[in-house]
């Protein structure tokens, strides 16, 4: 295995960090989408003051990269203007302490928690305007912390941002939720991650830089061809058409159809696909958990399930998205397919030629520390089978850069706050840190693969 391998683990900021609108921090949209869960997120897992503590642990797995998130209002309260210099400064100590340990910083710009201020203002990722101002965080960023930091991830799941419309917050400037203004919203932050690429080209030629999308294979129901044609049709409207516009600056004749006929009519400037074209990512992040079948579903007199919701798991006339009833899930019923994790890498790299880095993949569970060790004896049946397969890619030439586990220490679900645990490190209700026994196997793996023993 390459020694640069990036054997790596994964977190955010606002599912871990804690010390929520503390020390300068603005408000985020988080605050609108987690209402259920909000206090588990005030705190987290405090990873603000225990980042040191953690960053150790990290060197005694052995991982080589951290991929972490930057709060956007942490940095700036207001989402633009002066910096907030405490937010800086932890993110300084947090990059210089990895260094000190040599563990190569993998900085996610935008994961979900986009600064409140700016939906109030302009309605945030709805307006054109939220370009320049993402922008100028990103120059800020590439500025301050460019002599250190090599890889950079512009967006977190765009995909999944307009798939949970809340994560735009819309609702707190005022504006619905309507699929025009989510595609809208799509297209500005597909050219305001380009012309991010495009900077940090500029700026930092040695960096790399590229999107992490959440990607899952889709498996024809049955050998039908309407089944094939269905699976065809929901991979591209539901995570291809990123892509597309990401790596090909183009939205395929098909998806364009498919817009006209929801009547989603795009403000396109001719600009736009130039700015598209000059910032091709360097890789793509792939967050990869499980795979779905589908089947095609007949039309039906009500087109579309969740009407004026982008993303429906069915659309009548085109497609239904489902659990393969074969495989295992995990206890919130995702499927657990480690062979899928290789098909996606095949199936990106194949379509976009581009390098691929995990960004994340894991296994969510309700671990329980009784005293004594904590035997997540599933989670490293799940991991032990996605190496497997990665490496399987590997060896057939699919250029991965590295796999980042989510997550290092257990950090707060997105969808099941402090439930659902994903850690290789459990974290108790006294921020308490205890391994595992998935990160002996997960230390065991790095050091075999990297050939240290
Ligand atoms: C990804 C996100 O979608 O999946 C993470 O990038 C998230 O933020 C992870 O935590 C797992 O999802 P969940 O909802 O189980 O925490």
């Amino acid at each position: 295995m390459n020694k640069n391998f990036l054997w790596g683990a994964s977190s955010s900021s606002f599912q871990s960090e804690g010390m929520w609108k503390k020390a300068g921090q603005g408000p985020s949209v988080i605050e609108i989408e987690q209402h259920g869960n909000l206090q588990s997120f005030q705190i987290g897992v405090d990873f603000y003051h225990h980042y040191k503590n953690d960053i150790k642990l990290m060197k005694e797995a052995g991982l080589k990269a951290f991929r972490f998130s930057i709060s956007w209002s942490r940095v700036f309260p207001t989402g633009t203007g002066k910096p907030n210099a405490v937010g800086v400064n932890f993110y300084r100590n947090l990059i210089n302490e990895l260094a000190k340990a040599k563990i190569e910083p993998i900085v996610t710009i935008y994961h979900f928690d986009y600064p409140l201020a700016l939906v109030k203002k302009y309605g945030g990722w709805i307006s054109r305007k939220s370009i320049a101002d993402y922008l100028y965080y990103c120059n800020f960023l590439f500025k301050e912390f460019g002599n250190t930091v090599k890889y950079w991830v512009t967006i977190n799941e765009q995909d999944h941002i307009v798939k949970i419309p809340q994560r735009l917050g819309f609702k707190h400037g005022g504006f619905k939720e309507h699929m025009q203004d989510c595609y809208q919203a799509n297209h500005y932050m597909s050219i305001a991650s380009s012309l991010a690429i495009k900077l940090c080209h500029t700026i930092l030629p040695k960096a790399k830089i590229g999107p992490a999308v959440s990607y899952q294979p889709y498996y024809p129901a049955t050998e039908k061809t309407q089944d094939i044609e269905a699976a065809k049709t929901a991979n591209l409207l539901t995570q291809k058409y990123i892509l597309d516009l990401q790596c090909k600056a183009t939205y395929s004749k098909k998806f364009q159809n498919y817009l006209k006929e929801k009547s989603i009519h795009l403000k396109l400037k001719p600009d736009d696909f130039k700015c598209l074209k000059e910032g091709k990512p360097d890789f793509i992040g792939i967050n990869y958990y499980s795979s779905n079948i589908v089947k095609f579903l007949p039309s039906e007199s009500n087109k579309g399930e969740i009407e004026g919701k982008p993303i429906p798991k069915k659309e009548y006339g085109l497609y239904a998205i489902q659990n393969d009833p074969t495989l295992p899930t995990t206890k919130w019923g995702w499927t657990i397919d480690p062979k899928g994790l290789r098909i996606a890498l095949e199936q990106i790299y194949q379509q976009y030629h581009l390098p691929i880095l995990i960004t994340e993949n894991g296994y969510g569970d309700e671990d329980k520390f009784l005293g004594g060790n904590i035997t997540d004896s599933s989670r490293i049946k799940y991991l032990k089978d996605h190496i497997n397969e990665l490496i399987k890619a590997i060896n057939e030439n699919i250029p991965v850069m590295g796999y980042c586990i989510w997550s290092f220490t257990d950090v707060i679900s997105g969808h099941n706050g402090s439930d659902k645990r994903y850690g290789l490190i459990y974290v108790d209700k006294n921020m308490n840190r205890i391994p595992k026994q998935s990160f002996n196997f997960y230390k065991n793996i790095i050091r075999r693969l990297n050939g240290d023993v």
